[in-house]
Formats: C-alpha cells, structure tokens, sequence
C-alpha cells in the first residue's frame, strides 16, 4: 500500500467538548484533516468546526449519525471509507458521551433499566472496540495509529449517580488494554487519557450557571493547581500523543488529571 499524501483523525463525537477542541489541535499540529461523527446536537459548534479547520488549511468532513449504535457502525465505517483512503487514519478519538445517570436500587425512584445500561456501554465503552475492529479490517488505519479513548475519575472513586458511566468507564480501561496488544502487533497503539471534569457545552447546558460556580469552586480544593482542567490542555495532549516521541506509550492509562485523584484522602483526611 502506498503512503497516502495526507493523514486523517477520526474523531467520534466531534463537534461539542473535548472532541471539537481535539481536532481542531491535531489539524493545527500536526496538521491531520478531519473526519467526525456526531448527532446534529450542536450546529453552530459544527460549522465554526469546519471554518476553523479550513482557515488552517485543513479539511473537516463532519457525518451526522449515531457513532455509537454497534448495529450502525459498519455503515458509519463504509461513510469514512468515501472520503479517507486506505492506510490514513493516523489518529482515532473515541470521544462520545450519552451516558444514564441513576442508580442500581430503585430507593430514590431512579433505577437504571436495561436499555440504560445498553446504550450507555455502548456509548461509552462498546463502542471502542466495535470501531477499532472496524478501521482495522478496513485496512483504514496508516502505519503506528494512535487510537485513544477518554476517561474520568469515576470508575477509580464512586460518586453519587454516576455508576453507569464508571461501570462504562472500567470496561473501556479494559478494552484498551486488550487492543494495545492485539492492534500493537500491527504495528498501533492503544492509550487511555483520564482527566477531571473539563467544561464542555453539553456540561454547561445540563448544569445551570449556578452549579458551574459549584463546580469551579469544588475543584479549585480537589486539584492542587487550584483550578479545573480545559478541553484545550486535554487536546494538546491528545496532540503529543500522536507525535514520534509518544509512540512507546501503549497501552497506558494516562494521569493527566493534575494530581487530583492523588489529594482526595488529604481533602478528607486533614491533619489534626
Ligand atoms: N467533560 C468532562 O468533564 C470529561 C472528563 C473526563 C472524560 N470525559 C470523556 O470525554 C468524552 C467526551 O466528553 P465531553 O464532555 O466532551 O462530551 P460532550 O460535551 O457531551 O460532547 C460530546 C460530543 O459527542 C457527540 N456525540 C455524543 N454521543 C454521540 C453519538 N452516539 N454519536 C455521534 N456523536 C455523539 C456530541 O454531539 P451530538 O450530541 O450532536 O451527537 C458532541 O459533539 C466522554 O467519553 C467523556 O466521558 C469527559
């Protein structure tokens, strides 16, 4: 196969939040064209996407679909094969949300049913391998790919109505451990990136000016640096990932959260 002149990052969930910040980076350094999923939820965000990568020279193909629906995918893979060609896709971001919040007992009268555990795994989790395999079996992927999925803190700590995403979140950890080995036998890596809450616009519109406040002010005590993590900070590292420097990290869970898991036990715990 020949090295095609142009390389790709195909970004799940590309429009709002950590995924539009991410490849607007990558097409700035090093300089990847674009190829992204999402619903059609944040129009505005889609278009300023496409203009900002088209003033760098790059190009930015946004496809409106359900990337995480595992009966949809192999359609979802045959749109990416119309536009990018074989041997491309120097980066995969896994970067979709759309997970339940509620819990495992009905004492509060929100018992997560079955097809909340169904859509949020495969949101969040299934859907990594499912495109992973995909691309793969496309022969989509150019030589050393770094594919990376995102992650909290949540399936380290427990957090009120969050079960589902940190039971999501744990089988993730899993597959990309999975698929550093058997992608990194083709010559690919496979990371996870765990960071702290990051203000998105999907964050923003869930939760009212208020508890952003609320959020900014927790934080700013959790995290030794004083303050939230930003999308931006999380996609420069995205950014490094794919550079030649990075490429023995495989198979990595990622701390890039500021030292924010390492502090809880001194935030609970002070010192007499
Ligand atoms: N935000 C945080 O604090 C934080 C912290 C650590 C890790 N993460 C992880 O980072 C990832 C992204 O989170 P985020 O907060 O940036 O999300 P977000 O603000 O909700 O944005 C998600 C993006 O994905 C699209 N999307 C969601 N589900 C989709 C689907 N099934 N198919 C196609 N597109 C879909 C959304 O657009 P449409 O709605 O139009 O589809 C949007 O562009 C998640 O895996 C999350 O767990 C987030």
């Amino acid at each position: 196969m020949t090295r095609p002149a142009r390389q790709w990052a195909l970004v799940l969930g590309v429009t709002a939040g950590t995924g539009g910040s991410i490849a607007r980076e990558v097409a700035r350094d090093p300089g990847l064209d674009i190829i992204g999923f999402h619903r059609g939820n944040f129009p505005d965000e889609a278009a300023r996407l496409i203009a900002d990568v088209a003033a760098l020279g790059h190009r930015a193909a946004l496809i409106r679909g359900d990337a995480g629906d595992p009966a949809r995918i192999s359609d979802c893979v045959a749109e990416v094969r119309n536009v990018v060609p074989q041997g491309s896709i120097k980066l995969f971001v896994h970067s979709l949300s759309g997970a339940s919040l509620g819990h495992f007992l009905d004492d509060r009268g929100d018992a997560f049913h079955p097809k909340q555990f169904e859509k949020t795994f495969n949101n969040l989790a299934h859907s990594f391998p499912y495109w992973a395999r995909a691309l793969h079996e496309a022969q989509l992927f150019a030589p050393e790919a770094r594919l990376v999925g995102l992650t909290n803190v949540l399936h380290h700590q427990m957090l009120h109505n969050l079960g589902l995403i940190a039971a999501a979140k744990a089988a993730l950890e899993s597959y990309v451990r999975y698929l550093s080995v058997e992608l990194g036998r083709h010559g690919h890596r496979v990371n996870l990136l765990q960071f702290g809450t990051v203000v998105t616009p999907a964050l923003r519109r869930v939760m009212g000016p208020g508890a952003l406040a609320r959020l900014d002010e927790i934080h700013a005590r959790m995290i030794p640096a004083g303050r939230m993590c930003t999308v931006e900070e999380v996609a420069r590292m995205v950014r490094l990932l794919t550079m030649d420097e990075t490429t023995w990290f495989n198979g990595a869970l990622i701390d890039f959260t500021g030292g924010m898991t390492q502090h809880l036990f001194d935030l609970v715990m002070p010192p007499d």
